[in-house]
This record gives C-alpha cells, structure tokens and sequence, in this order.
C-alpha cells in the first residue's frame, strides 16, 4: 500500500497506540513512537512486541526493518518531526468512575513547552466529553513557542484479539474537528485506508465512543438479564438470540450471553459515562443497569454451583479459561477474577488452564492456585469444571473427554460452549448460561 506520506508522532505505546503506529506505518506513513518505559522502547527496538495480539508482531518487524516506524523514549525529537501528534496515554479509572487525565495532561503540557513548528494535536484517549477543548486551552496556557497548535478528537474502536483487521476494515473513522484544517489533515492521515469517514465537532466524537460502547455493554447486559428469565420460565436464550438476529434493526452481532462482560473498556466506559452524567445531575438508567446486572451476572455461574454442590471446601476444580474473551492475554476485568477469589475463600483447589493467561493470572494470585498450560492437566481427577472464557480448543473438548479424565463429570459452563442436548448422552451434569 502506498500513502501520502506523513511524519506522525503516537505518544504512549500501550495496545492503542502500538496498533494505531503500526497500521499508519503499514500504509506509507513515517511514524514515531514515543513512551516513558524504557524497557518497553528498548524491547520495541529489538523488533518484539510487548502485547498479544494477532498480526501485529508481523507488521511491526516489516515496518521496523523498512525503517517506516522508530520507537524513543525522547519526546522533544518525536515532536519536533511530527505534523500529526496522536495521543494514545491511557486514562485508567479513578475509584468514583471518572476518567484519571493525569498523564494526558502532563503528555500536553510537554507538547506546549516543545513544539516549535505548527502541529495537529489528535486525542485517541478515551476521554470524557469535553476534554479536547480542555486540552486546547492547557496547551495555548503552556505555549512556549509562537506557533500554532490544533486539537482535534480521533476515538478508536478497536477490539483485542482483531485490532489490526478492525484497523484495517473499520466500519466508521471517527474525527471531531473545529477547522477544516484539521478535517483535511485528518482526511489525508487515514486516505490509504479507504474507509468511511465521520465528520463531527469534538464532543460529538467524544461521545461517540463513549455511546458506542457503553450500547454494547449495554447489549450484553440486555442478553444476560434476558438469559435469567429464560431459566426462569424454561426457554433457551441461544434459540432466542437466533430468533431475534434475522431483524436486522436488531443484528446478529453482541447477542451472546454468558458471565458478563470484561475487558478495558466496557466495565470503565460504562462507569465513566454513568459518573460523566451524574456530574452534570442526570442520571443515566439505562447505562446504570447494564453496570448492575453486569456485576450480578459475573458471580451467577458460582451462586449455580453454589446451589447445586454446597460445599468446593478441599475439591479438586478446573477452571478453564481465565482471559475476558479469547484471543487475548489480557485479564483485566475478566469475570473469571471475581469466581477465582469467590472460590479460593470457599477452601476450593483450584487447577487453572488458559492458552496464554496464565502469567498474567499467577500475578494476581500467586501461588494459591496452580496452572498447567496442558488442559486435559487441570481436567483430570476434578470434581467440577467451571469455564469462564470460550478459547477454540476448550469448546473443542467432548463430553466423552470429560467423563474420562474428571472424578465426577460436573461443568458449569460461562460460556455456552456445547450442546446442551448432548451432555445427556454422557451422562454429564452440564450446567450453562440462559438454557
Ligand atoms: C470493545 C469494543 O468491541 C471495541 O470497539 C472498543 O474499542 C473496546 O471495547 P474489547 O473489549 O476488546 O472491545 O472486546 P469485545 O469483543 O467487544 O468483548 C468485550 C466483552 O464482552 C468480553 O468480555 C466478551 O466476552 C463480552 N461479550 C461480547 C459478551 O459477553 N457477549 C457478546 O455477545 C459479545
């Protein structure tokens, strides 16, 4: 692919700004990659990459080796060659909810005190309404040169595990402006991934983000609570969803029930959202309880099993699946988190399988679990399987499996990742989501 050729400065190499600097790079763009750890640039240039996430090690080593993308730990250098400076800092959670813009702001304070030709400033930061006219004014407050700075609003919608063919085969480029000087550069920016373009003001696109994925949390939510009610009166929420796909105003997309939603944006855009409301005195129900039935519905797996075993004081259980969704390493947020801790202060053994988890969970809970990247390992001699995340090779496993390598055959699956029917066949006690 061949772009127009940009020099574009991405602040802050997490999972945003990594993928975003690896595609722009991709399609012609010279991109600099800035960040404060030092052992993540120096890891960087030696063409690894830090995070799991399909494609994008590949990507990253073409580019590196083309010499399209540079990864430094000098800000001053990045921003004096940038036209565009994309800022990709993250803005973890305050314990209210509301959005941490800590280091956004020490990111453009130093932008204001270094730049010294006239540059696009373009926030890719989830951040709450409001904050790129915020950011203009800290930086026209901190301005050190005589230039002139533009802020503009870029939100990403990326999902882990396909970030790069999301990238790719965007359905919508997002951008707020307030100039059509900043809509052009922008325009000229994303050209080379020939995608449909949505032109806004600033907090219109802020809020897209926002709107967008707190309707899917919201989704979600909306599919477990009907899942309840469907074991209540006896109907099956997979026929249901099925049911409901065929109306496109509906979609097929985001029907899937199971043990709630995890991940670093739905639990935190939620909340943020919810507390954006509040501070400006409304109170947004309908983002309220896609928060409160997600935080029931992450513990209605282990209540299950609760009800039906009594006691997990000194059993053997395997928990498979630890991530928030496959295709992931990551664990924040992860239904299984709550369940494992649930389950440990309850005396239960618990023998952990996950693909690629499993680091990051020891991290969390040491040596008080054991883990085994060999699944049929945790499986054998257990007393109970619960599954939390819906990895292709667990929902590969047979019934028959199961009854061979457990002590007594009982799942509980989060995911609804078999046949209901056929577990009767095995004389499995399976035990699913909303069926
Ligand atoms: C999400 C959005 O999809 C993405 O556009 C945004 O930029 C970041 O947040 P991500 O968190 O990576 O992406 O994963 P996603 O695939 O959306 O899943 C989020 C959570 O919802 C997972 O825990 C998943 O298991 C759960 N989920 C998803 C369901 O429980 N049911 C579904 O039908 C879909």
């Amino acid at each position: 692919m061949v772009g127009k050729n940009m020099n574009i400065c991405i602040v802050g190499v997490g999972y945003v700004g990594l993928v975003t600097g690896v595609s722009l790079s991709e399609v012609g763009h010279k991109v600099y990659c800035v960040d404060t750890d030092e052992n993540k640039i120096k890891l960087l240039n030696t063409s690894e990459c830090p995070i799991y996430e399909k494609d994008l090690g590949l990507l990253l080593k073409k580019n590196i080796k083309r010499k399209m993308i540079e990864f430094s730990t000098n800000h001053k250098n990045c921003f004096e060659l940038a036209e565009v400076i994309v800022i990709a800092i993250g803005t973890p959670e305050n314990c209210d909810g509301s959005a941490n813009l800590e280091f956004l702001n020490s990111v453009v304070v130093q932008i204001a005190e270094n730049v010294k030709k006239d540059v696009l400033v373009v926030l890719k930061s989830t951040v709450p309404v409001g904050t790129s006219d915020n950011v203009e004014k800290l930086i026209n407050k901190n301005l050190k040169y005589n230039v002139k700075i533009e802020v503009a609003s870029n939100p990403e919608f990326l999902a882990q595990g396909t970030a790069v063919s999301d990238t790719f085969n965007a359905a919508r480029i997002v951008i707020g402006v307030n100039s059509v000087g900043s809509e052009k550069i922008l325009r000229k920016m994303y050209e080379p991934f020939n995608r449909p373009i949505v032109v806004t003001d600033r907090k219109s696109a802020e809020m897209i983000k926002y709107a967008s994925n707190d309707f899917l949390a919201l989704k979600i939510s909306f599919m477990n609570d009907i899942a309840n009610l469907c074991e209540i009166v006896g109907a099956n929420i997979e026929d249901v969803a099925v049911g409901m796909s065929y109306d496109e105003r509906i979609g097929s997309k985001f029907l899937k029930a199971g043990v709630g939603y995890g991940g670093s944006c739905f639990p935190k855009d939620t909340k943020a959202l919810r507390w954006l409301a509040c501070d400006h005195n409304y109170e947004l129900k309908t983002v309220k309880a896609a928060i409160e039935v997600n935080e029931k519905q992450k513990m209605k797996l282990v209540m299950k099993a609760t009800e039906v075993i009594g006691c997990f004081r000194n059993k053997k259980i395997a928990i498979l699946g630890v991530t928030y969704k496959p295709g992931t390493d990551d664990i924040r947020e992860a239904p299984s988190i709550p369940n494992i801790t649930y389950l440990l202060e309850n005396g239960a053994n618990l023998h952990i399988y996950d693909p690629v988890g499993l680091e990051n969970i020891i991290k969390l809970f040491g040596d008080k679990i054991k883990c085994t990247n060999i699944m049929e390992h945790a499986i054998k001699d257990a007393e109970l399987v619960f599954i939390f995340t819906e990895w292709e090779e667990i929902t590969k496993l047979s019934f028959e499996q199961y009854k061979k390598l457990m002590k007594t055959p009982i799942i509980f699956d989060g995911r609804n990742c078999y046949n209901k029917e056929s577990a009767d066949q095995f004389n499995v006690q399976y035990y699913s989501i909303g069926r």
